[in-house]
């Protein structure tokens, strides 16, 4: 990402008012670029757009962000502002490959230190549970760099789970990772009651509302890796509040292993990760 130089090389071309609230950062996933821009940029968003395909060889395509996230499948309104016009990403990460259409499914590239960090402490001959897995990096990155067992990936939107089974079979992990088009509502305390020894819970919004299922798909002594956007202040006591609640009237013994600031959400607000382990 070249952002500083895009500053500079627009320089000129912006007035004061635009130099203000040039865009802080972007997304980049790989051929495509996705970027916020201020309502006072928007008459140069073109010219933003072609100069970030002009400094950056493999980005073909550059969409803003027209909208929230939103709807259960957490999907973000995109219009091309420059480039090729195709909506399918094609991008790499930590060894593996994804191709994914970014107006049809939700894709955090930001997520990917949290990939490798949770690579990094799942052990050998886990089962992991990858809920709300999306497009499928929570498994496909876990089932190339650690040695589980197996990964159970659930997801609901249909999009979303053509995309993950094809990212599996080009990432050759269909003896790792195993698919349910599912409601976690409805299978983490049924199909996968008592079978998982860890599970990400990669869902910030609202995924405090699954706690209590996401439990009994836990064995005893297993880790939950829970994901909140919360109010700045106040957000580790709020997530660990939310985790320790449902472990008591669960009767399961709260241990928190972890608290990480994940990313800053916006001016108020921030994401977070608690680890913690329900005995
Ligand atoms: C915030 S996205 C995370 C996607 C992916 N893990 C990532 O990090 O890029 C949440 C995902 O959960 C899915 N989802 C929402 N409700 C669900 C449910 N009840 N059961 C299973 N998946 C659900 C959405 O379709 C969406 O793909």
């Amino acid at each position: 990402m070249q952002k500083g130089n895009l500053k500079e090389i627009l320089e000129k071309k912006l007035n004061k008012k635009e130099k203000a609230v040039f865009i802080k950062s972007f997304d980049s996933l790989g051929n495509l670029a996705v970027i916020e821009v201020p309502e006072e940029l928007e008459k140069k968003e073109k010219l933003i757009g072609e100069t970030i395909i002009k400094l950056n060889k493999n980005i073909k395509t550059v969409c803003k962000i027209s909208g929230p996230h939103k709807g259960k499948y957490r999907l973000q309104p995109l219009k091309i502002i420059a480039g090729e016009k195709n909506f399918t990403a094609e991008y790499k990460e930590s060894g593996c490959r994804f191709i994914f259409d970014v107006r049809k499914v939700f894709f955090s590239p930001r997520l990917s230190n949290e990939r490798i960090r949770i690579s990094k402490l799942i052990k050998k001959g886990e089962t992991v549970g990858c809920f709300f897995a999306g497009a499928g990096p929570f498994p496909i990155v876990f089932s190339k760099n650690t040695e589980i067992k197996k990964a159970f990936a659930v997801e609901l939107n249909p999009q979303a789970v053509k995309y993950l089974k094809k990212n599996i079979e080009a990432n050759k992990c269909g003896n790792k990772v195993e698919v349910f088009r599912a409601d976690v509502n409805k299978i983490a305390g049924t199909k996968l009651k008592n079978s998982c020894d860890r599970i990400v819970m990669p869902m910030p919004h609202g995924g405090e509302t699954f706690l209590h299922v996401t439990l009994k798909a836990l064995k005893k002594g297993g880790v939950i890796h829970f994901y909140q956007v919360l109010e700045k202040e106040t957000a580790f006591e709020t997530a660990i509040k939310r985790a320790e609640k449902e472990c008591e009237k669960q009767k399961r013994k709260f241990t928190l292993l972890e608290k990480r600031k994940v990313r800053p959400f916006s001016a108020a607000k921030i994401q977070v990760v608690i680890d913690f382990r329900a005995d």
